[in-house]
């Protein structure tokens, strides 16, 4: 199977597993099952699933149980775009092509969204698909990665940091909370679905999550300058007008492609002791470093 082919059918199932987590439409209150579909389906680039996925062949994890942790990924991810686009936090009219939640809808359902996407992402790894210790060893990581010393954590520090230069380990500590925690976790996930990897191979794993988790965003920080808002789905441009500190305002373009590059070779180097077995992730890398949006 060619790596396009692996994603379409791993982005097909991962599309089913969020349906079949999501409350139906028609479920009340109505509007916000509305609401939190519009936000999720058919939509993003499904990084973290895919992270997830290939983390889990890895230890022969059953696809059910992937596919539950995908959904919760995904739920936690969404509920975080959304309130990172409110008026209060980011104030972006623009995300995945569409009008934000609170444009599309208001604030207030913008905030529910949010928050009933955050407790939906439990529901769906507590499915008995996944074994019970599986399950409490998973809410612990993605609800580790999501909080105060995870993503929401990153989140504070990147609005407190508005206007403000930080220094490059400070800037590298807001880029791991807020974005690269929930991809780490995306990788430990998928991997802890199947059969729990020896203390060595976690570490690799994890070495290969924090490479990749940190050049997600310094690949973010790069796109917003040099891509145009159709082809990124969201206001390009947006970090400079808000005085926003990232990669590029800090060390500037070119040593941020170099970064991205050097994480990638990391990311590679980590996985060595798993040879072929690793290709997926090997794959997923490069995806995260040489993506257009
Ligand atoms: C955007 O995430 C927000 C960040 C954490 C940088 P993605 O680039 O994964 O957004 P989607 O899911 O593809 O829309
Ligand atoms: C967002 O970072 C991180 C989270 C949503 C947790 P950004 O604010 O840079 O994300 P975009 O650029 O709006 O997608
Ligand atoms: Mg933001
Ligand atoms: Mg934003
Ligand atoms: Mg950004």
């Amino acid at each position: 199977m060619t790596f396009e082919e692996w994603m379409r059918a791993v982005l097909d199932r991962v599309e089913t597993a969020l349906d079949h987590y999501l409350p139906a439409q028609s479920i009340e209150p109505a509007q916000l099952h509305e609401a939190m579909r519009y936000a999720v389906m058919g939509g993003g680039k499904r990084v973290r699933p895919l992270l997830c996925h290939a983390a889990g062949e890895l230890t022969g994890a059953q696809a059910a149980s992937v596919e539950a942790a995908s959904a919760a990924l995904e739920m936690i991810h969404v509920y975080s775009l959304v309130h990172d686009d409110m008026p209060c936090m980011d104030d972006d009219a623009l995300r995945r092509g569409k009008p934000t939640v609170h444009v599309k809808y208001d604030e207030a359902t913008a905030l529910l969204v949010g928050d009933a996407l955050q407790s939906q992402a439990f529901v769906a790894l507590t499915a008995d698909v996944l074994a019970p210790a599986q399950q409490a060893a998973l809410v612990r990581e993605l609800a580790l990665a999501s909080g105060s010393v995870g993503m929401a954590g990153g989140q504070a520090i990147d609005l407190a940091s508005v206007g403000h230069t930080l220094t490059r380990p400070q800037l590298e500590t807001m880029h791991r909370k807020k974005t690269g925690a929930l991809l780490r976790a995306a990788v430990r996930m998928g991997a802890l679905a199947g059969t729990a990897p020896d203390a060595a191979a976690m570490n690799a794993l994890d070495a290969y999550a924090a490479a990749v988790g940190l050049a997600f965003q310094v690949v973010d920080d790069i796109l917003d300058v040099t891509t145009d808002s159709a082809t990124l789905g969201k206001t390009a441009g947006k970090d400079a007008k808000d005085g926003k500190p990232t990669y590029v305002s800090i060390i500037g373009l070119d040593a941020s492609r170099a970064l991205a590059a050097q994480l990638r070779a990391d990311a590679h180097a980590a996985l060595a002791p798993f040879g072929a077995r690793a290709q997926r992730l090997a794959e997923l890398a490069d995806l995260v470093v040489n993506r257009v949006s």
